[in-house]
């Protein structure tokens, strides 16, 4: 019997944390400390907190001095109010969720509201939410029924208990919809009630019976119970282990363990180990008193094999014989072809008591058994398994999976279409029972999940593996008008047609083609939307930066303007390298409008006034540039007039002429 514990079970953070509380104040306070009602819906643990002097009060009526904890229900204000009246300390382990539905119920009413709790009316959980909302007034529904009898209002507020199932709120919040000419819905139903449900139900649905631990008057154990029962025959709820009885387990091979959120730990850990004494005794029962029916499943040594039998050693009664035809199939011509004494083998018993006595077992059903519970089980743990391709069929792949036939179809033999299924004959493909029916002999597997599953969790590593900035390597799977779709080890990441290269791109088939293999680099990783942007220009060197290198601020060059703007006119140096001359710098006078003085196509010259490469702007001045050049050319002049072997004078020039004269 294999016991199994559901996913989430036990103490939920609430109750965890009101036992803490409770146990923190008994601690430290030297005087009186009570609970407001049993802590928990857990007698075995109101039993242990009242052994270290926590004791149960019905009403704060009741005591004169102390403290006073809140259990994780929650109560109304009127508690709080008679305990502040007395002086007695509160401890309050209301749990948080409790809170939230308090809360929400409070501002419902106080806004005017008719509240709702869908809920159990006596509740004490449900009781403190319905004292919040005093005086307003207040319905607690349980069924859609119930909520189908509400008067219509005009506003209806609904809130729902901590522990109330999720599916029947939504079901019941559905009708309550309709009662209202404004319906205000505040789901208040705990994430931890709803995981201990969905785990209860999930296990339940997988065993043969299911073991409920927690107290008789714990709302959310009996809650779990309820929906076990939903999906499952032989559900058992119990309190603790005193209650477990072992006739219930009976044909049972799988039992699941689920507790309610007030069960302590050591009380589901007395259930399990119960239980795990139970499947050890059972074991050795069946063992004692195996009777070697037919269709007992067996493990047995062979002890002697002879050309047209075997001789298993069974344990308990002796041995058992193994006709050759039981042992193997296709037939061997002898015995000793597969197996040898000494070695484990399974068998199944086929006779108990022949005419001779002898014990006949067959080792070829026993492995046809044991693999059709291997395949289950791989169909339900979702493991994939080996099986070796005999040949194609009509329609797909005929495969041997542990001994037994199987067939993949062509459309689970690969992720795409397989032209030639023939190419898969003699190979060994790991697959995944998909389809399983012992009675018609089916077993249907695919090759397609085990790949599909191997791609996601390549692709999950790779997208956990990528970063912005990482330089990557890939190939050039699909180009479309936008980019260019690039394969980087197993995951497609999207080049937008603006990052393809430096230059401007009309169509990826310019500088792409279908198989490149390309640099880029990771711009924005999105797992979730499975989406990658990359850039192929940012791999590559950036030409503006190369072009720019020759110049530098101060110096004059001479460009060509391109074209004009409001603010400015913009000059090309060389090739893809462009500077903008600001308006203001147009001229050594005011310019209104660059048409003014320039346009395109002109030559200028230009001086640098500043180059900005993270920006990639340069700034030039065409004033600038002319009164250098006029400055220059002065300076020249003035250097000839002070240099006369270097220069020359009017004399000089024009002296012959007036000699001739
Ligand atoms: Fe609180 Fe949810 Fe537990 S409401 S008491 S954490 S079940």
């Amino acid at each position: 019997m294999k016991i199994v514990c559901a996913e989430h079970c036990g103490f939920c953070y609430g109750v965890k944390r009101a036992v803490d509380l409770a146990l923190e104040t008994r601690e430290e306070k030297a005087e009186p400390v009570f609970s407001l009602g049993p802590l928990i819906h857990n007698p075995q643990v109101v039993e242990q907190l009242d052994s270290r002097g926590i004791k149960v009060v019905d009403d704060v009526a009741e005591i004169s001095s102390g403290a006073i904890i809140i259990r994780s229900h929650g109560v109304g204000p009127d508690v709080y109010d008679a305990a502040a009246a007395k002086g007695i300390e509160v401890i309050d382990a209301t749990c948080p969720h409790v809170r939230r539905a308090q809360t929400a119920a409070r501002e419902f009413a106080a806004a005017g509201y008719t509240v709702v709790v869908v809920g159990e009316r006596d509740h004490p959980e449900v009781r403190s939410i319905v004292a919040w909302c005093r005086p307003q007034e207040v319905y607690v529904v349980r069924t859609k029924d119930e909520a189908v009898a509400i008067p219509h209002v005009p506003r209806l507020g609904v809130v729902a208990q901590t522990t109330f199932s999720s599916e029947q709120f939504d079901a019941i919040a559905e009708v309550l919809a309709h009662r209202g000419d404004v319906v205000k819905v505040a789901k208040t139903v705990c994430t931890a009630t709803e995981l201990r449900q969905a785990a209860a139900a999930s296990l339940a649905s997988k065993v043969d019976a299911m073991v409920v631990v927690g107290g008789r008057n714990s709302a959310n154990t009996s809650r779990l119970a309820e929906i076990c029962r939903t999906v499952n025959k032989k559900v058992f709820h119990i309190e603790t282990v005193k209650d477990l009885n072992h006739e219930w387990f009976g044909g049972v091979s799988k039992v699941g363990i689920t507790a309610g959120a007030s069960t302590p730990d050591w009380i589901i850990k007395e259930v399990c180990n119960a239980l795990e004494e139970l499947e050890e005794r059972l074991a050795q029962d069946t063992q004692d008193t195996m009777s070697y029916e037919p269709g007992t499943l067996l493990k047995g040594k062979v002890v002697g094999v002879k050309k047209t039998e075997v001789f298993v050693d069974i344990g308990g009664k002796g041995e058992g014989v193994v006709p050759l035809a039981e042992l193997a199939y296709p037939v061997p011509l002898s015995a000793d072809e597969v197996v040898q004494e000494g070695q484990e083998i399974d068998v199944i018993v086929l006779k108990s008591g022949s005419e001779d006595g002898d014990i006949i077992l067959s080792k070829v059903r026993a492995e046809r058994q044991l693999a059709w519970e291997r395949l289950e089980e791989a169909r339900d743990q979702k493991q994939p398994v080996p099986a070796r391709i005999i040949e194609p069929t009509k329609g797909g792949l005929v495969a041997a999976v542990f001994g037994l036939r199987g067939f993949v179809p062509a459309s689970q033999a690969d992720l795409h279409y397989v032209e030639d299924l023939g190419q898969f004959t003699g190979q060994e493909l790991m697959v995944l029972p998909i389809e399983i029916d012992r009675n018609k002999n089916r077993v249907v597997l695919s090759r397609r999940a085990v790949l599909e599953a191997e791609r996601q969790k390549r692709e999950a590593e790779i997208y956990a593996s990528l970063a912005p900035g990482q330089q990557v390597t890939g190939t050039v799977r699909r180009l479309a008008s936008f980019g260019a779709f690039i394969d980087i080890g197993g995951v497609e990441g999207l080049a937008h047609i603006s990052d393809l290269a430096w230059h401007k791109v009309k169509s990826p088939a310019e500088v792409l083609a279908v198989g490149d293999t390309v640099s880029a680099v990771v711009l924005k990783v999105d797992p979730e939307a499975k989406r990658i942007s990359l850039s192929l220009k940012q791999a590559q060197p950036d030409p503006w930066l190369d072009g720019v290198s020759e110049f530098s601020e101060g110096m004059t060059v001479r460009g060509r303007i391109t074209h004009l703007a409001k603010f400015g006119a913009f000059v090309e140096l060389k090739p893809g390298i462009e500077g903008l001359v600001h308006v203001s710098e147009l001229a050594d006078r005011r310019v209104s409008t660059p048409q003014e003085v320039v346009s395109p196509g002109q030559e200028v010259a230009v001086k640098i006034l500043g180059i900005d490469k993270g920006k990639k702007r340069i700034s030039l001045s065409i004033a600038q540039a002319r009164e250098d050049a006029e400055r220059a050319e002065y300076q020249s002049y003035m250097n000839r007039q002070e240099d006369p072997g270097a220069s020359s004078t009017i004399g000089d020039r024009i002296g012959h002429l007036l000699k001739k004269e």
